[in-house]
């Protein structure tokens, strides 16, 4: 018999039709959020399941749909994934790392200088039109080129940021990753690894690329943003949840650090409502790997891990051990 998956969010029609090809593939082309329980309700009977990032694969769900093998995330992050209670099931779990990187750090660079550069506030003044007259004093911002820029969480995306800072902008870098680079990556990013309070005090610009984990949870509160430069910028493409949002928005209203550039929220696309009133930031809804040629990849990924682990029993890239069973 046909083995099923559900796939549980609108996608590429073309990444259907490539699964459609292995599987009786059940799609929500109209973009239905589903509750957990609608989530179940979905997937049972079935073998596996393309996620996308936010649907919660836990205990609760693995419990309810004994014949699911495997779930395959449409992004590098997976921490909608209880990947303890997915092993204890017997369920794999895949990731689409690689393919998003540049993209990513594009995406990253981009709001470092549009929150630098204070673009995002000036815009809204043109747009409102309180242009009137240049002044020697008009949306003052702080410079990138010659900066210090610093880096929480040195992975592919991290590295490729710090590259895009000292290559091109011939930025000082530095870091703090739980464990220090290679020598030889140190070199390509010509970054130096430093402790979590350097960073904090000495950056120009601060750019969190870390996972979201119960031990990232509000990695930079408020103790974090008083030690801060006041002249500093902090910019978060990471998960939400590493912020603690209230007292980013409480920093930027006292000017306890000089700007924010957000494409991650807690609880998102919930926005803390003091994040939206304060002038001094750029806020994108987590576009960090939105370009067509990078979402396609992650797409095709994501359909590759399950075809390669439902059909061919061995998926690309996957993140908790293979369930003997199918291995
Ligand atoms: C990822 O892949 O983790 C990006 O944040 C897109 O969801």
């Amino acid at each position: 018999m046909q083995q099923k998956i559900l796939i549980s969010r609108a996608i590429f029609p073309e990444v259907i039709a490539k699964l459609a090809q292995h599987f009786d593939v059940t799609s929500n082309q109209d973009d239905v959020l589903w509750t957990p329980s609608q989530l179940i309700e979905q997937l049972a009977c079935k073998q596996g399941i393309f996620t996308t990032g936010g649907e919660r694969i836990d205990a609760a769900l693995l419990a309810a749909c004994p014949d699911l093998r495997i779930c395959a995330n449409m992004a590098v992050g997976y921490n909608n994934f209880d990947l303890d209670a997915m092993t204890a099931a017997g369920v794999l779990g895949t990731n689409a790392p690689d393919v998003l990187t540049e993209t990513t750090a594009d995406l990253g660079f981009s709001l470092l200088m549009a929150t630098a550069r204070r673009l995002a506030e000036s815009e809204h003044y043109l747009r409102a039109g309180l242009w009137t007259r240049w002044r020697y004093d008009m949306f003052i911002g702080a410079d990138i080129h010659g900066a210090t820029l610093g880096i929480l969480g040195m992975g592919r995306i991290g590295q490729g940021i710090a590259r895009r800072g000292a290559h091109g902008f011939g930025m000082k870098v530095i870091y703090h990753n739980r464990t220090r680079l290679d020598a030889a990556t140190e070199a390509d990013c010509k970054a130096c690894y430093v402790s979590k309070e350097e960073l904090l005090r000495t950056a120009d610009h601060l750019v969190l690329v870390l996972p979201y984990s119960a031990s990232s949870h509000h990695a930079i509160g408020a103790a974090e943003l008083a030690r801060m430069k006041p002249s500093a910028t902090l910019v978060n493409i990471a998960r939400g949840g590493i912020v603690d949002d209230a007292a980013l928005a409480l920093a930027l209203r006292n000017r306890t650090i000089a700007a924010a550039g957000l494409d991650v929220f807690e609880g998102e696309p919930k926005v803390h409502p003091d994040l939206l009133t304060v002038p001094n930031i750029v806020l994108t809804p987590h576009i960090g790997s939105a370009s067509l040629p990078t979402r396609l990849a992650m797409a095709h990924l994501a359909a590759d891990n399950l075809i390669g682990y439902l059909v061919n029993k061995k998926a690309l890239t996957p993140l908790n051990p293979a369930p003997a069973a199918l291995a």
